[in-house]
């Protein structure tokens, strides 16, 4: 599929993989310490003018902590020369009210802050260290230098049941948005599924939770979707394959989504090697899974094909072994079971394993069609 009309307007750049947090929910590459922080300043902003040239309006810097790049104010700086709108995606833990002023000076817009939980203990119990009142500071500094803060929460079983306490911390916070994100079930999320993946109860709890503050209406804008697992649809994930997001990693490969590396067998282009556009519409791996002409049935005939582009390829590749196999999110796949089988196993207590812990593997292929 040509790369014609579709252009991207958000550029996604993990600035490196490295990280303080050890998050069990990380989705980062399970082999992310053997991924190189490849790009310096000047080359991220090369990137930048480049993806500005390709249409791109928005770019967030992320991670890994994407503040412990040392060139970070000459990315922003690059980013803000391209004409882009300067997004930084932290944990809050390495920033001082000044360093984050100084970027503010070079061009940053906005910023999103992680938090683990409403409760000092649970939230350093997920981060595997101490961070929680690190990351209120921050969120003071934001405000106090008028930048505009998005609060970003993983949810998942252990904290699910405090979705209350978490939308009163983000108005506490002076957070302008709420994001309530439930666990994609990628890299070390998906090695520690069976400790993370909540009840249908908790969800629906949490459902009413939300509710109740939008109708108070005197919060932050809240974002909050049913997970995949429990939605009986996928979503149009990244907008779609090659459609309207770019990621690059540390290393400079340009994906359509920060987990299509892992699928053997798909090439992509690295920058600076490449030109980003050659990167974004020549690259046979971002070619692969865009429009729908890979579709099988179900999808092929199916009228809701257009609304989910097809839902997750890195999720069918993880859950079935087969990047254009129909998600197993969706009622309709063929392996649909996997989803229902891990949904019931949702209950059982389970162990999970820190980012970075050598442990942490994917789940053994559960469709039995494939494993044989
Ligand atoms: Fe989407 Fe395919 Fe399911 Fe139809 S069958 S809803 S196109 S994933
Ligand atoms: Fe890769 Fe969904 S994360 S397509």
């Amino acid at each position: 599929m040509e790369a014609v009309g579709h252009r991207p307007y958000n550029l996604v750049a993990e600035l490196t993989y490295r990280c303080p947090l050890r998050c069990t929910y990380c989705s980062n590459p399970v082999s992310f310490r053997s991924v190189p922080d490849a790009l310096d300043g000047e080359a991220w902003s090369g990137a930048f003018r480049e993806a500005a040239a390709l249409g791109v309006v928005h770019v967030g810097l992320t991670g890994g902590e994407p503040t412990l790049h040392p060139d970070l104010a000459e990315i922003v700086a690059g980013a803000a020369g391209a004409g882009l709108f300067v997004h930084l995606v932290t944990a809050g833990t390495t920033l001082d009210r000044d360093r984050l002023a100084a970027l503010r000076e070079r061009g940053l817009r906005s910023v999103q802050l992680s938090i683990q939980d409403a409760r000092a203990a649970e939230s350093d119990a997920v981060a595997g260290t101490r961070a929680f009142e690190r990351k209120l500071a921050f969120a003071r500094d934001a405000a106090a230098l008028d930048l505009p803060l998005t609060l970003n929460v993983v949810l998942h079983r252990g904290n699910l049941d405090r979705t209350d306490e978490l939308i009163e911390l983000g108005r506490r916070l002076g957070a302008q948005r709420l994001e309530l994100a439930n666990v994609q079930y990628h890299g070390f999320a998906l090695a520690n599924r069976a400790a993370l993946l909540p009840t249908a109860e908790q969800l629906e709890r949490a459902a009413g939770a939300v509710a109740r503050a939008r109708t108070a209406g005197d919060g932050p804008e809240i974002l909050f979707v049913l997970p995949d697992y429990y939605a009986d649809r996928p979503k149009p994930c990244m907008g779609g394959w090659g459609r309207r997001i770019l990621v690059m990693t540390p290393e400079g490969l340009v994906l359509p989504c920060h987990a299509a590396a892992e699928i053997p067998g798909l090439e992509f282009f690295r920058y600076p090697e490449h030109a980003l556009r050659e990167c974004w519409e020549s690259a046979p791996g971002i070619a692969a899974f865009r429009g729908d002409d890979w579709m099988r049935e179900p999808c092929r005939s199916c009228p809701e094909r257009s609304r989910d582009l097809g839902g997750c390829r890195c999720q069918a590749f993880q859950l079935t072994g087969d990047p254009a196999a129909t998600d197993p999110a969706c009622a309709l796949a063929p392996d649909h079971a996997i989803v229902l089988d891990a949904r019931a196993r949702a209950a059982r207590p389970a162990e999970a394993l820190y980012r970075g812990d050598s442990r942490a593997k994917r789940p053994p292929l559960s469709n039995p069609r494939r494993d044989s």
